[in-house]
């Protein structure tokens, strides 16, 4: 089932939430996160731009060109610009929101909740390539988000929506970046934000923005997959909107990733889509976005989309290998925090993903994970460890034969290096025999001390 309905195109429907298991609607501003009947998933269907193929890129690529004057503006208020708030003019430099038709067409610039976000950087780095074996690889860096993941791509829609349904605050359970994400752009709407994580499993970076940007913090006694049902069964009790990837309108907003991409690379699509995969959200998305970049004409072909998961949480993978004959769920256990989950949520959204795109989904161990980690690191670029999984899973996918070394890959880093200032920490502390390990030194202050580390550092880099 599409996020945005490819059936869909007259310009007087009305946009609903609709079920992917029994069909049914509901309001497009109903504050339930799945149906009421079933309980199923719930998608969103928008009707489509009448707008098509070369007329509809023109209009996004129009968008993009007109983007960096307002972003200027969007620092601060101007007359033409919104009501002293900048909105609309952070909604005109939204990566997210340039695409508005395909992400939530019916929001207005007054009720857009925008930092902006999106407009990430496609890096082509070589020592990262020449290490996964694929000459023609691109990094998109979703780090470069503003609270450094790609979370804020649904957040500010999510947050959209908040402000659509009247809400009177937000939750989420999450592994780190959806809880910062939300915290800021809950922040940013004036809405009180509630977040619940697993107890010692966050890294650092995450909580320490959780906290600072004064989001409700609560560490559960328990994993994600714990915090997850816990906060599904509290919020309508409780009466909060739950902005989990659940939640439609964040998986709409996700979509833009892959629309960037594509209009980076001129609207000619790369052979693969790489990413990480966890509650199965971003997979979610990247494919609804293919889905609705095919049926308008925005692309001709579309990528194989590959999922990798870290091989102590990856029960997507297992039931790859099985053709997805049962819904598999495992008690998760990985160094990458943020995608340490056993039971994904967006399972059969992803599954649908996966069969469209003649996608594979692998696992990677941690000990690969970190070695990608530190090539990405290596290279200047950096990103943190459930990130990586995207290109060791590349480098796995090149040896095993299914990608080819000449195809075009853009593999999506989705969090910044320091998210997990620990781990880093840990991997190139004194005494670990890690290839890249960069342990540091400590000397005394005289130039003596200086000298004898000089003599012994490398002169270039190899
Ligand atoms: N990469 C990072 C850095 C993440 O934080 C996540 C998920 C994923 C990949 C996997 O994406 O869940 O859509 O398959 N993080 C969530 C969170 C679960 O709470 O921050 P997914």
């Amino acid at each position: 089932m599409a996020t945005t309905s490819s059936t869909a195109t007259h310009g007087d429907r009305r946009t609903v939430q609709r079920c992917a298991a029994c069909a049914g609607t509901l309001d497009d501003r109903d504050a339930r996160t799945s149906c009421p009947a079933c309980g199923g998933l719930l998608e969103l269907d928008a009707p489509l731009p009448i707008a098509r193929g070369a007329s509809l890129q023109a209009r996004f690529d129009d968008r993009l060109r007109a983007a960096a004057p307002s972003y200027v503006a969007g620092r601060g208020a101007t007359a033409d610009h919104g009501a002293g708030t900048g909105a609309s003019a952070s909604a005109r430099a939204s990566g997210v929101w340039r695409f508005r038709e395909l992400i939530l067409p019916d929001a207005t610039d007054a009720e857009i909740v925008s930092q902006p976000e999106g407009n990430t950087p496609l890096l082509h780095r070589p020592r990262v390539a020449a290490w996964a074996g694929v000459a023609d690889l691109l990094l998109k860096h979703d780090g470069f988000n503003p609270t450094a993941s790609f979370k804020d791509r649904g957040m500010t829609v999510a947050l959209t929506q908040a402000r659509r349904v009247g809400a009177r605050a937000v939750a989420c359970a999450s592994t780190g970046n959806t809880s910062a994400s939300l915290a800021a752009y809950a922040a940013l709407a004036g809405i009180p934000g509630l977040v619940l994580v697993p107890a010692g499993n966050v890294a650092l970076g995450k909580l320490s923005q959780t906290l600072a940007y004064g989001a409700r913090t609560l560490l559960v006694r328990g994993d994600f997959d714990d915090c997850l049902r816990l906060v599904r069964e509290g919020a309508e009790r409780l009466g909060v909107y739950l902005v989990n990837s659940i939640n439609p309108f964040r998986i709409a907003g996700q979509k833009s990733v892959a629309l960037e991409i594509l209009q980076q690379l001129a609207w000619d699509a790369p052979d693969w889509i790489v990413l990480p995969a966890g509650n199965l959200g971003n997979t979610s998305a990247v494919g609804a976005a293919l889905r609705d970049a095919l049926a308008l004409g925005l692309i001709d072909r579309a990528p194989r989309v590959a999922s990798v998961q870290a091989a102590g949480a990856a029960p997507f993978a297992a039931g790859f290998r099985e053709a997805f004959a049962t819904q598999r769920r495992v008690r998760a256990e990985t160094l990458a925090t943020a995608i340490r989950i056993g039971d994904p949520a967006s399972w059969d959204r992803a599954v649908q993903v996966i069969r469209e795109r003649d996608g594979v989904v692998i696992d990677v161990t941690d000990a690969e994970i970190l070695e990608a980690k530190a090539a990405v690191d290596a290279s200047g670029v950096g990103c943190e460890p459930a990130s990586a999984a995207s290109v060791a899973g590349v480098r796995r996918l090149v040896r095993e034969g299914v990608i080819a070394p000449d195809a075009r890959v853009v593999a999506i880093l989705t969090g910044h290096v320091l998210k997990d200032p620990g781990l880093l920490l840990d991997y190139h502390r004194a005494g670990n025999e890690a290839p890249l390990a960069n342990p540091p030194l400590e000397i005394d202050a005289t130039l003596d001390a200086l000298a004898r580390v000089l003599d012994s550092v490398p002169t270039s880099s190899s």
